[in-house]
C-alpha cells in the first residue's frame, strides 16, 4: 500500500500566508516543466535514455543533424516515447491547474500556462490559453516545414520509421531540438503573458533551459508575486516570493483548494 503523503508544516504555512495574495490575482501566468509530469510516469530527459537507448548521445537523438544522420534511430526513440506517454494520465497538479483557471472566469481573471513539456498532459487535462514552448510529440511536420505546417499524428506504434507525408517527404517530430529556436510568434505570446501577469508559478522546471526559463524572472520585474513549485532548490528559488519546496501533484490541489475556498462565485 503507498503511503498517504502530506505536506510539510513549513509548506502548509506558506500556504496560508500565499492564498489570500493568489485569489487576489486576476492575471495569473503558470511555467512548468518536467517536473510536472514526473508523476504522471513521464521520465525527464536524462532518465529517457536509459536501457537500450543509454548509449545515445542526447545530442544525436534530439538534434537536427542527428536526425539527418539517422532519421530511422531518432524516429524509433520518439516512438517509444510516444508509446509511454500514450499510457500516462495528468496527475492532480494539472487537474488543479485546469480548475484555477475554470475559477478565474466568474471574476474575468485569466490564467495562462506556458509548458516546456512536449506530452500533451496539460491540454487532456482541460487547460486551455496552453502556450507550448517546446512543441508537442504528437505533432510532425516536413523536414524543412517550419512550425506553421505542423499536424498531429497520432498512429502510435508507428507503422514506419520514419513516418512520411502523403507525397512520400520525411517528417520530424514538432518538438524544438537542440540547438533550434523557439517559435517566435509563440515565445513572443509567452513573454506577453509574462509580463501582464500579477502572480506567477514555476513549477517543476530546473530553470535552466533558456530563453524559457527567462519567463519567470520577466514577470518578476515586471511586477508579478512570485512562486516556486518544486521538490528541490533551482537557479530561480532565490528570487521567488514563495517557495513550496514539494512535488507538484500534492502542492497543487492545496494551493487552488485555498483560493476556491475564498474566491467569489466558486463553491466547493
Ligand atoms: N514531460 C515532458 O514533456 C518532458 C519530459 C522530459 C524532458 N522534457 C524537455 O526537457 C527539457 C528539460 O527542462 P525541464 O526544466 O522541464 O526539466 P528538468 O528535467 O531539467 O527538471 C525537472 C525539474 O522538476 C523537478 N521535479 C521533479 N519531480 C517533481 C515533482 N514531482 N513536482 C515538481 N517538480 C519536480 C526537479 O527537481 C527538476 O528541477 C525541457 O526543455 C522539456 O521540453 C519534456
Amino acid at each position: 500500500m503507498g503511503q498517504q503523503r502530506q505536506l510539510s508544516a513549513e509548506t502548509r504555512a506558506v500556504i496560508e500566508e500565499l492564498v489570500p495574495e493568489a485569489a487576489k490575482a486576476r492575471r495569473v501566468f503558470i511555467f512548468t516543466g518536467a517536473g510536472v509530469s514526473a508523476e504522471s510516469g513521464i521520465p525527464t530527459f536524462r532518465d529517457a535514455q536509459t536501457g537500450l537507448w543509454a548509449k545515445y548521445d542526447p545530442v544525436m537523438l534530439a538534434s537536427i543533424d542527428g536526425f539527418r544522420k539517422d532519421p530511422a534511430n531518432v524516429w524509433k526513440w520518439y516512438d517509444e516515447r510516444r508509446q509511454t506517454m500514450s499510457q500516462c494520465m495528468p496527475n492532480a497538479g494539472h487537474t488543479a491547474i485546469t480548475e484555477w483557471q475554470r475559477m478565474l472566469a466568474p471574476v474575468q481573471g485569466r490564467l495562462d500556462l506556458a509548458t516546456q513539456n512536449i506530452d500533451d498532459l496539460h491540454r487532456i487535462a482541460g487547460t486551455e490559453q496552453l502556450i507550448e514552448l517546446h512543441g508537442n510529440i504528437w505533432e510532425v511536420r516536413p523536414l524543412g516545414a517550419g512550425f506553421a505546417d505542423a499536424f498531429r499524428l497520432m498512429d502510435c506504434p508507428l507503422s514506419e520509421h520514419p513516418p512520411r507525408a502523403a507525397d512520400g517527404s520525411t517528417l520530424r517530430p514538432n518538438v524544438v531540438w537542440f540547438g533550434e529556436m523557439l517559435d517566435e510568434s509563440v515565445l513572443n505570446h509567452a513573454f506577453h503573458c509574462a509580463m501582464k501577469a500579477d502572480l506567477a508559478l514555476s513549477i517543476g522546471t530546473s530553470s535552466l533551459v533558456y530563453p524559457a526559463a527567462a519567463l519567470p524572472f520577466v514577470a518578476r520585474e515586471h511586477g508579478a508575486t512570485l512562486v516556486e513549485i518544486n521538490p528541490e532548490r533551482t537557479e530561480l528559488t532565490a528570487a521567488a516570493d514563495y517557495v513550496l519546496q514539494e512535488p507538484s501533484a500534492l502542492a497543487l490541489p492545496a494551493l487552488v483548494e485555498g483560493i476556491r475556498s475564498i474566491l467569489p462565485g466558486n463553491p466547493a
